[in-house]
């Protein structure tokens, strides 16, 4: 089993150095791929062996949460080897498994959980344990799970014991667009009697979804409702190519853009179109982005994959819906930052979601470039929160808060590398729950 890691102590860190980025870099795996390739590969039957397995705090979790579940895993570096116990074959743990602080690790395993016919015992770190559950256990319960949580307010919060066993399949529709939600309902559908009908408003991210075909999951998509029949068994593919993580490209993409006389190129990115809200919104915002996509065995992937040029310019304001949200959810910190960057006003829409993610990001950015001289401001409406960016205005250096948080963190070296004077962060080392090699990358870009 990987050991499991105590978060580093925080660590500050000056950012004082300017440069012009360029070079080439591949992006450890896309972190949402690696935790369900982790899971199916657990739940079906033979061998599989997944490449470019990104190292992390979170992947980590989900790896030793079903080590804990007696799952045979083998790493060696980026390449992990998974033995398949398949569906409910798991063995209870006797201990509390402990799920970090990786939200999807969480929420997809209570899927799982709600399948096994036995009692489990999950916990949480610092800041998964204040973000909400109620969204996964409701539908859950619904399939039959026996769920208790710790109960605040209308909440319910980790940690939570979970009583699997004889589920019958539900038709649910989403109240909110959550790609982790709509997962774990699938993984729970996969044991339960009948079949599982999700509906989505919004479509979320469908790796899921893709990774079950693969599997040999008998899976019908139409529209904007995903129909589970569990009558196959789960196969293993033999092998998984993992591409590169487009949330953590995100960090480069705006690099590039806002520091004049840049250019950077990612290769073997995944390219999944409900990821690349992204890729949109900056194009939108006259960024210069050449996409070249990788096809067949070239992509090595059952994910769409491609290769990006990214070079300098002079970015305008936008406005962002909130239908777009779901494809761009976690890049919306570093949106923020190139919105600072760009010339004129832009808006984004319906940002809720923001704020219960590792930390409130909205509160986290918004104070962070209000430090570094940015206009930028909130608005509450009826129908969501709006956050509203006057580009243009010279960012200075300030002292900086990362609130814990690895998305606040990166987007805010960016930001500093892009600014006048040097900044402050207080703490770099969160970065190690989605990206530990983040300064590596950006200081191969230094020789570039
Ligand atoms: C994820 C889905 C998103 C995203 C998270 C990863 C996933 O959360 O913010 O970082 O892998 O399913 P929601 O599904 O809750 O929006």
């Amino acid at each position: 089993m990987s050991p499991i890691r105590k978060p580093a102590p925080p660590k500050p860190f000056l950012i004082r150095n300017k440069f012009v980025p360029r070079g080439k870099l591949i992006l450890p795996g896309d972190k949402s791929i690696a935790h369900r390739a982790l899971i199916l590969s657990a739940l079906s039957k033979g061998k599989t062996i997944l490449k470019n397995f990104p190292i992390h705090a979170d992947s980590l979790a989900t790896l030793n949460a079903l080590t804990a579940l007696g799952v045979s895993i083998r790493r060696k570096g980026s390449r992990v080897l998974v033995h398949g116990r398949g569906r409910q074959g798991l063995k209870k743990s006797r201990k509390p498994i402990f799920m970090g602080n990786s939200g999807t690790t969480l929420r997809l395993l209570l899927g799982v959980l709600a399948a096994e016919d036995f009692k489990t015992k999950v916990t949480a770190g610092k800041y998964l344990s204040v973000r909400p559950m109620a969204r996964v256990n409701v539908p859950l319960r619904l399939m039959g799970a026996g769920i208790s949580a710790k109960i605040k307010g209308r909440e319910e919060y980790a940690p939570i014991v979970i009583n699997g066993g004889g589920l019958k399949g539900i038709v649910y529709r989403m109240p909110v667009a959550s790609a982790q939600v709509k997962s774990a309902i699938l993984l729970a559908g996969l044991s339960a009697k009948g079949k599982t009908r999700v509906i989505e408003r919004l479509s979320s991210r469908d790796h899921t979804e893709r990774m079950l075909k693969i599997f040999g999951a008998n899976i019908v998509i139409k529209n904007n409702s995903i129909t589970l029949d569990p009558d196959k068994v789960l196969v293993s593919p033999g092998r998984i190519y993992i591409p590169g993580d487009i949330s953590s490209a995100a960090f480069f993409m705006v690099l590039a853009s806002i520091i004049p006389g840049s250019k950077i190129i990612l290769e073997r990115l995944s390219l999944n179109p409900t990821r690349t809200g992204i890729i949109k919104v900056l194009k939108r915002m006259k960024a210069k982005i050449k996409i070249e996509t990788l096809r067949g065995r070239q992509s090595g992937s059952f994910e769409p994959v491609g290769n990006l040029t990214i070079k300098s310019s002079k970015l305008k304001g936008t406005f962002i819906t909130p239908d777009e949200i779901p494809s761009l959810v976690d890049e919306l910190p570093i949106i923020m930052v190139a919105a600072c960057f760009a010339e004129g006003r832009t808006v984004i829409r319906g940002a809720g979601e923001l704020r219960i993610k590792e930390t409130d990001r909205i509160n986290s950015m918004v104070r962070n470039l209000k430090c570094m001289g940015a206009d930028i401001r909130v608005r509450k409406t009826a129908s969501g929160e709006n956050i509203i960016i006057k580009g243009g205005r010279h960012l200075h250096g300030a002292s900086l808060k990362s609130f814990g948080d690895h998305r606040t963190a990166m987007s805010m070296v960016v930001a500093a590398l892009a600014a006048e004077g040097s900044c402050r962060l207080d703490d770099i080392n969160c970065v190690s729950k989605s990206f530990p090699g983040f300064l590596a990358a950006l200081g191969s870009l230094l020789k570039g």
